[in-house]
């Protein structure tokens, strides 16, 4: 009788493991979602194994952490200052991140340009493509400058090969273009399929954590916006960031959605040139570029990425409905919460909103779903409806509650700030947040507490 193979099924949503299939899972209760992987021949693989350390578990004690040496973190940067701050202070020594990012925005680019970086300041980084030939890369390196020979490319999708030629090499870092291409024998399921990605995940995270070898996988992204394969992919790695932005606009943002070794609300901003991607270095300078003057509906107002604010146009345009009920669209923020608004401008400011179709849009394509830009949107809502522009110099922002009351919003003081170094002279925003602000030279600040009071700005 033919030995049995042994299969464990999980859910390609969450990660939840289970010997025996169902139909919904128990963890995350989605249906569908189970799917049936052999079970790893080695024993005690599981993809977790070796990631907190090496050597026999039984030898291991509990220790107070006074006695855990923080110098040991090892870090090198990227050369790209945006790059270093999203992941943290730069690349940790034997850390895995996954670069996920829609097809074309450049991700590619980016990992190249910062393993051509690294190189230069004389580290060993392999950068292996089961996507594209090596005179593909080569077309694109030519495009981004010299590169120095401490940059080594290998093209090659069977992972059995790729790990034995990393332990060989011992890099700095590697690069896997793309974790879905690679593939081994080990595992008997196809390649691309969420057993191969979650095996292969497994065990470069293995060779990661023995041989000190800092990883970058990258890793596509299905329609819904989700690394493509097993969400499991995002909780095994050990920082997860996205690439995102209008692939037919210049700018690209880099935003991490995890980080084990920092802050999960820092974003880099980038520009697609020529000759590669360029960082941004003042991003509200870069998001108010060709802002129109004097036009009715168009409104700055300031929102946070963790410490960074980020001054941004907020664009409305509201036109009678033409079909039955109204439409309501959005670009670059949250539907739902446009919605809201436009329910509480009809309720307290007596607006038939119900009878205008409203598009909103958030000008640069960056995606923002703050309550601090709530005021803004209103105040852009308004000065669409009533088809009169607002002060060009001056910023809207604070959230707005159910019953129209503006409430306080966190680092006032920051927002203002940055308003007043980009030029502006008057700034609406919540009562609330008034006390203990200073406003800087030459600014302006107008206090509202309700929107009744907002629209005498107008
Ligand atoms: P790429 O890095 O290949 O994207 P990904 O790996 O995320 O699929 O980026 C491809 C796009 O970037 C492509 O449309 C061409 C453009 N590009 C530039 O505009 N300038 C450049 O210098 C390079 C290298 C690419
Ligand atoms: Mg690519």
């Amino acid at each position: 009788m033919a030995k049995k193979i042994k299969t464990l099924f999980y859910c390609s949503s969450c990660g939840h493991e289970s010997s025996k299939w169902v139909g919904q899972c128990p963890a995350c209760r989605e249906w569908n979602t189970m799917v049936e992987a052999p079970l790893p021949a080695r024993s005690g693989s599981s993809p977790y194994a070796g990631h907190s350390g090496t050597g026999p578990v039984s030898r291991r004690k509990p220790v107070p952490l006074s006695a855990v040496d923080e110098a040991s973190e090892e870090r090198f940067s990227t050369g790209f200052t945006e790059l270093d701050r999203v992941l943290g202070g730069g690349i940790v020594a034997g850390s895995m991140t996954l670069l996920g990012g829609d097809p074309g925005i450049g991700k590619s680019t980016i990992l190249l340009q910062a393993a051509r970086n690294i190189a230069a300041s004389g580290l060993d980084v392999v950068y292996i493509s089961g996507e594209e030939s090596l005179r593909q890369i080569k077309m694109r390196g030519k495009r981004i400058g010299a590169i120095s020979d401490r940059l080594r490319f290998l093209c090659e999708t069977d992972l059995d090969a790729v790990t034995d030629i990393l332990r060989e090499e011992k890099p700095r870092l590697a690069i896997i273009d793309s974790i879905q291409t690679m593939y081994s024998a080990q595992v008997q399921a196809s390649p691309g399929s969420i057993a191969q990605i979650r095996e292969a995940t497994g065990i470069l995270l293995r060779l990661a954590k023995e041989e000190n070898i800092s990883f970058f996988l990258v890793g596509h992204v299905t329609k819904e916006g989700n690394v493509a394969g097993p969400r499991v992919l995002e909780h095994m790695v050990d920082a997860v960031l996205y690439f995102e932005g209008d692939r037919y606009a210049s700018y690209r943002v880099l935003r991490s959605v995890k980080n084990r070794f920092g802050s999960t609300n820092e974003i880099g901003i980038f520009e697609m040139r020529g000759d590669g991607l360029a960082e941004v270095m003042n991003p509200s300078e870069f998001l108010l570029n060709g802002r129109p003057h004097d036009a009715s509906g168009s409104i700055v107002t300031c929102s946070m990425e963790g410490t960074r604010p980020l001054l941004l146009e907020v664009q409305a345009l509201v036109s009678h409905v033409s079909y039955g009920y109204p439409r309501r669209q959005s670009t670059g923020t949250d539907i739902n919460r446009i919605s809201l608004l436009l329910a509480v401008m009809e309720k307290r400011l007596g607006i038939r909103t119900s009878e205008y179709d409203a598009y909103i849009n958030l000008a640069g394509g960056i995606r923002q779903t703050e309550p601090a830009l709530d005021l803004g949107i209103v105040m852009a809502v308004l000065s669409s409806f009533r088809n009169v522009p607002v002060d060009d110099h001056m910023i809207v922002f604070g959230e707005v509650g159910l019953s129209g009351e503006v409430r306080a919003v966190p680092m006032a003081q920051l927002r203002v700030q940055e308003a007043a170094k980009m030029g502006f002279t008057a700034c609406v925003l919540p009562r609330s947040n008034l006390r203990r602000l200073e406003a800087p030279e030459g600014m302006r600040l107008l206090p509202v507490s309700s929107l009744a009071e907002l629209v005498d700005y107008l």
